[in-house]
C-alpha cells in the first residue's frame, strides 16, 4: 500500500495535532508527518511540532495580500514536503475550491459539533446557547462548502446542566483526541469509500 504523508494545518493550541503525534509515536498510525503548518506565528501547535521533532513552518496569513497568494504558498509547502493527505486540526481559515481541488478527497477536517448542526467557528458555544442537550464532534472530508463534506465519523457528547463553554469544550476535546486519529487510521488503511454524501467504512 502507498504510504501517505501527512500535512497537518493548525492555527492554535494544537491539542489534536498532539493526539495525532502521540498516536504515531505509539505505533497506532503508520504514517509520516511531512510538515506541520500554521497560519499563525504564535500557534502553540508549532512548539508541539518542534518538541516532537517533526518539520514545521509558519505561513503567516498576514504576509499575503490575497487568499489566492496565501493558499499558493500553503500548497507550495505541502508539495515541497511531498504531502499526500491534508489534516485540518484547528485550522481557522476557509480553503478555496482551488485548494480543495489540489487534494480532492484527501483533506480531513475536525469540527466540534454533530454536523450539520452548528457549522462555523463558534460551534460549541452555539450548541450551548441554543440549549441543545447533546452535541459532539465530527470528522469529515473537506469539499468546497463550509463544514459540509461527507462525514467519516461522529461522536456524541452530552451537554450538562451546569456546563460553561470551557467545561463543554473540554469534554468535546477528550472525544476529538480519540476520534481524529481513528478517522485518519481508516483513511490510511484505504477503508473509506465515498458514495455521494455517504462514506462507507470497509471492514
Ligand atoms: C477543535 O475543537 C476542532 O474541532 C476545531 O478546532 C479545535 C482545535 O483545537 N476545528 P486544538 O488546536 O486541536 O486544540
Amino acid at each position: 500500500m502507498k504510504k501517505e504523508i501527512l500535512g497537518i494545518l493548525c492555527s492554535g493550541n494544537g491539542s489534536n495535532l498532539q493526539a495525532i503525534l502521540d498516536a504515531i509515536q505509539r505505533g497506532e498510525l503508520e504514517t509520516t508527518v511531512g510538515i506541520v503548518l500554521s497560519d499563525n506565528p504564535k500557534a502553540v501547535a508549532l512548539q508541539r511540532a518542534q518538541k516532537a521533532g517533526v518539520p514545521y513552518v509558519c505561513v503567516n496569513r498576514k504576509s499575503y495580500a490575497t487568499r489566492e497568494a496565501f493558499e499558493a504558498a500553503l500548497l507550495k509547502e505541502l508539495q515541497a514536503h511531498k504531502v499526500t493527505v491534508v489534516i485540518l486540526a484547528g485550522f481557522m481559515r476557509i480553503l478555496s475550491g482551488q485548494f480543495v481541488q489540489a487534494y480532492r478527497n484527501k483533506i480531513l477536517n475536525l469540527h466540534p459539533s454533530l454536523l450539520p448542526s452548528f457549522v462555523g467557528a463558534h460551534a460549541y458555544q452555539d450548541a450551548l446557547a441554543y440549549g441543545a442537550k447533546v452535541t459532539g464532534c465530527t470528522v469529515h472530508f473537506v469539499d468546497e462548502n463550509l463544514d459540509a463534506g461527507p462525514i467519516i465519523l461522529q461522536k456524541a457528547v452530552p451537554i450538562h446542566e451546569d456546563d460553561t463553554p470551557e467545561t463543554l469544550i473540554a469534554r468535546i476535546h477528550e472525544q476529538e483526541h480519540l476520534l481524529f486519529p481513528k478517522a485518519i487510521a481508516l483513511l490510511l488503511a484505504d477503508k473509506l469509500r465515498i458514495e455521494g454524501r455517504r462514506v462507507h467504512i470497509l471492514p
